[in-house]
């Protein structure tokens, strides 16, 4: 995010006139204030945010999108009351709205003091620059209460991060009841269309869209988790300019992981506002004297390319300004994971014989998955006991250990930190340790609890148990695994009213152990998997290097999932394993070469059972471990085209994935099923340098084009024929410039 601005903030400061300060280049941020009219400007990418004071001190949004010139003025509106049931107060577009005075539209913040008053009006106070951003204070008009509201911009993409801190600096504590990041607002339109991904258990990240009118749409988890039903991201394109390629699209998305809540509201003038952040279903935190809260980051962003260019934005932001090893995170090794081939049942032998296959084929990370810890022989008991079952494994995992490394691969294990079964030495020794009410019923999940992280004994002990794991074995990757959702999230310890807190202190605490792992075991990766993808979002992404998309493993499936997911997050991080056919989830049967192509098309893994692979399947995953990695860095650091989607309803869907210098490209194209003997289009590419001439091959075939060095225009213009006939039928060329 460096630009100008940390340069130029003397001399911009307080001038009067954008003009003062002239952009160097479109590449670079600048945050700017206008002393005269009092408008706050950030300009990064290709994308202009800006909102301005009012003369009575009302923070108003005034424009969010594509870039405008460095002389452009910007006013803070000036809105009426259109009637006595619509005033001005509600209707004005503010950056930050409180419960107080007349609003009726969703507020950013509600509170409540001691003495039964729950009306908060904020007014402008300051602002002072602040890292690479700003930070904007505001105030309530008679309490001592304190909003600051903090501002960044990133270069490269435009994305604006967004989240508060709300301040008690009065001396009696303040009951916070809604706490949200961000609001964003757009401007009056009637054809916006909006964009999420719902989802369930083995069918996450299916992207829904409806017409925006005027109403609420509520996106949310009460879960105490990101959730597999919903996912903290949005977008809002305009049904008639926007489309995949082309057209305005804003987007947003959390980072936090814990329960969440975007409200999308349009009032009957068409006035859209986003809202988002900490979910205020049965939350509550008393906030002390001089006690502060931050809210999770509410990024934003603008692309005028359609749903493509706006994720193709979000996914160079997650690479460069989020993900760990942030600008440039290290890329996923092939994976073998041993859930599928093995269950509960491992055992030291039966690991080191699938290292030894896994070795074989390429594998360049070898996880042991579940069952290999306390008395875990089944999901009935075991969570809790962060030690080797001695039956399993009688000399530690030393031997497997060893074995793996000697093979070549990293060895990763799985662990599910957060969780207890009752059936285990540390529910025995600390009952009160899991999330539940007073003499009410514990509600079990997969037999398990949920231990307490939000209390500090809790999580150190969880801390100290991993830790341990670490230090006395050599561990390169967790799984951090998570498979139930809160329910009765009570913290009986506390009085009444600091109980409901511990939605946001146990994912404080849950960021605590991650962060601390990982600055005490440098060179540690983790992977976020929830049953699944039930903990994807911006705030686990900035700890963890990978996530595990889905539990359904089939590759058909899995386009429609893997489709919805890059949507909102990079392939860099979604991983997709080769398992065996039939597949466990619907029992439908895909070719190898279907099942590689596939799972190819973001993080690869492979969860089968390798023991009973023939040899001739042997060599075939060799071949497709090896053309993968020619192509990882194009696929986990390239622009990704969904050129057709599974979704549409087409026989056909393809993928590209276009090298950041273009010099490389693979296009991954897959036939459901054949209903008739037409001919397929070509598939027309995008993303190529017009004038470099790119060589087509198969990625794991002879056969070629009959004219295999075409330029880019050609191939984008005239596109490349893809015969496929039959069922479930895959496809992967990859184009590469011609030397
Ligand atoms: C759920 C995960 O998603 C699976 O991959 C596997 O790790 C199991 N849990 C193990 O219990």
């Amino acid at each position: 995010m460096k630009g100008v601005r940390g340069m130029s903030w003397a001399v911009v400061k307080v001038v009067a006139g954008f003009a003062a300060a002239a952009l160097a280049s479109p590449a670079l941020s600048e945050t700017r204030y206008d002393a005269a009219t009092r408008v706050f400007r950030l300009d990064g990418g290709g994308v202009t945010y800006a909102f301005g004071v009012s003369t009575t001190g009302v923070l108003k949004s005034i424009y969010w999108g594509p870039r405008l010139a460095s002389s452009d003025t910007l006013a803070v509106p000036v809105l009426d009351d259109i009637s006595t049931t619509d005033p001005a107060s509600s209707i004005d577009a503010q950056e930050f709205a409180s419960w107080g005075g007349a609003i009726y539209t969703e507020p950013a913040f509600k509170i409540a003091w001691p003495d039964g008053v729950r009306d908060a009006v904020l007014r402008y106070r300051s602002f002072k620059p602040e890292g690479d951003g700003l930070a904007i204070e505001l105030a309530d008009t008679r309490r001592p209460i304190r909003v600051t509201l903090h501002y960044t911009i990133d270069t490269a993409t435009g994305v604006v991060g967004r989240w508060a801190t709300i301040s008690n600096d009065g001396s009696t504590p303040i009951r916070i009841d809604q706490a949200f990041s961000a609001a964003w607002s757009l401007p009056v339109a009637h054809d916006y269309r909006l964009h999420y991904l719902t989802g369930q258990w083995a069918a996450e990240w299916m992207l829904q869209e409806r017409p925006i009118t005027p109403g609420s749409t509520v996106i949310e988890s009460r879960r105490g988790i990101t959730s597999h039903q919903a996912s903290p991201w949005f977008a809002i394109d305009r049904a008639g300019l926007s489309g995949e390629e082309s057209g305005p699209v804003w987007f947003g998305a959390l980072g936090w992981s814990g329960s969440w809540r975007i409200s999308i509201d349009q009032n009957p003038r068409g006035d859209i506002r986003v809202t988002g952040g900490l979910n205020p279903f049965d939350f509550s935190l008393r906030l002390q004297p001089r006690q502060s809260l931050d809210t999770p980051v509410f990024y934003g962003g603008y692309s005028d390319g359609g749903m493509g260019g706006a994720s193709r934005l979000l996914h160079r932001f997650e690479l460069a300004r989020v993900l760990p090893g942030r600008p440039e995170p290290p890329l996923r090794p092939v994976l073998y994971d041993s859930w599928e081939a093995t269950g509960f049942a491992v055992d030291a032998t039966k690991q080191i014989a699938l290292a030894e296959r896994a070795a074989r084929v390429g594998v360049e990370r070898f996880v042991m998955d579940d069952g290999w810890f306390g008395q875990r022989n089944s999901d009935r008991a075991g969570l809790g006991d962060w030690v080797v079952n001695d039956q399993k494994f009688p000399h530690g995992l030393a031997p497997l250990i060893n074995r793996v490394h000697e093979l070549g691969m990293d060895f990763g294990l799985w662990v599910e930190p957060e969780m207890v079964s009752p059936d285990s030495d540390l529910y025995r020794a600390h009952p009160d340790w899991v999330l539940g009410m007073a003499g009410r019923q514990r509600t079990e999940e997969r037999h398990q609890l949920v231990l307490n992280l939000a209390r500090t004994d809790v999580r150190d002990h969880v801390y100290k148990a991993l830790d341990d794991l670490l230090n006395q074995n050599s561990i390169q990757f967790l799984k951090w695994d998570n498979n139930r959702d809160w329910a009765e999230a009570g913290w009986p310890e506390l009085a009444p009213e600091d109980q409901q807190a511990v939605y946001v202190k146990y994912i404080r605490n849950l960021y605590w152990i991650i962060d601390q792992l990982r600055t005490h075991h440098p060179g540690l990766e983790i992977e976020s998997c929830a049953g699944g993808g039930g903990r994807v979002d911006l705030g686990v992404l900035q700890r963890t290097d990978e996530v595990w998309t889905s539990d359904n493993t089939d590759p058909f499936d899995r386009l429609t999932i893997q489709d919805g997911f890059t949507h909102a997050f990079t392939p860099a991080v979604m991983m997709a394993w080769v398992t065996d056919s039939p597949n466990w989830a619907n029992n439908r049967s895909t070719s190898l070469r279907y099942r590689f192509l596939s799972a190819m098309q973001g993080g690869l893994g492979v969860g089968a059972d390798l023991g009973k692979w023939t040899d001739a399947e042997m060599a075939e995953a060799g071949r497709y471990v090896s053309a993968y990695k020619q192509v990882r860095r194009t696929v986990q650091r390239g622009d990704l085209y969904r050129l057709v989607s599974p979704r549409a309803g087409s026989e056909r869907s393809a993928t590209f994935y276009v090298a950041r210098d273009r010099q490389q490209a693979v296009l991954f194209t897959f036939l459901h099923s054949s209903t008739k003997f037409d001919k397929q289009p070509a598939i027309t590419v995008r993303g190529l340098d017009p004038a470099a001439r790119y060589r087509v091959r198969a990625i794991d075939r002879p056969a070629v084009a009959a004219n295999p060095v075409q330029s880019g225009a050609y191939w984008m213009a005239n596109g490349i024929d893809i015969p496929l006939t039959g069922d479930f039928q895959a496809d992967a060329r990859i184009f590469e410039v011609a030397k």
